[in-house]
């Protein structure tokens, strides 16, 4: 059975070179996007596409059942840089921050919730973070 990877945010950017360097080595994918009418150019293999946003919960736990049972791999990607140029914290609309914190911190933790129980000895969380600030 072939290994099983979660990337989020794999329509384009680090998450799409990511999910296409998997996919050549013959990994199956669960990919997703908030835009994803299908799956991307480029992308081989087995490929579950989802259009869905990382801050719905029943978004995420559509992707890990996609994954059929098993995540060798998850990786969290999808991000929101938030209100740009970044204001001072001083200055930062709190609703955009609550945002922030729901794409960036809440939902990568409770993919992670989601996924632990399918993941087998020697699979591996990523999480991508910034270092974006003011
Ligand atoms: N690029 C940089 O210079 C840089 C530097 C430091 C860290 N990083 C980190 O590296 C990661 C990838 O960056 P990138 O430059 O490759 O980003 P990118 O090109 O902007 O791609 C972001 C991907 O995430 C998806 N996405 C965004 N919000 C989402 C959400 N709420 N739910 C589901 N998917 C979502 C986007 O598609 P949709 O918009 O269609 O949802 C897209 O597929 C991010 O975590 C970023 O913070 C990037």
């Amino acid at each position: 059975m072939p290994s099983t990877a979660i990337v989020t945010g794999a329509s384009r950017g680090l998450g799409l070179a990511l999910a296409r360097s998997l996919g050549q080595r013959g990994w199956r994918l669960v990919i997703d996007a908030r835009d994803l009418p299908g799956v991307p150019d480029g992308l081989a293999g087995q490929v579950i596409a989802l259009q869905g946003d990382v801050a719905d919960p029943s978004h995420r736990r559509a992707l890990v059942e996609a994954a059929e049972g098993r995540v060798d791999l998850l990786v969290n990607n999808a991000s929101a840089l938030g209100p740009t140029p970044l204001p001072r914290l001083a200055d930062y609309p709190l609703d955009a921050l609550e945002s922030v914190y729901r794409v960036n911190a809440v939902a990568p933790l409770a993919l992670v919730q989601l996924a632990l129980p399918l993941m087998p000895a020697g699979a591996r969380i990523l999480n991508v973070t910034s270092d974006a600030a003011v």
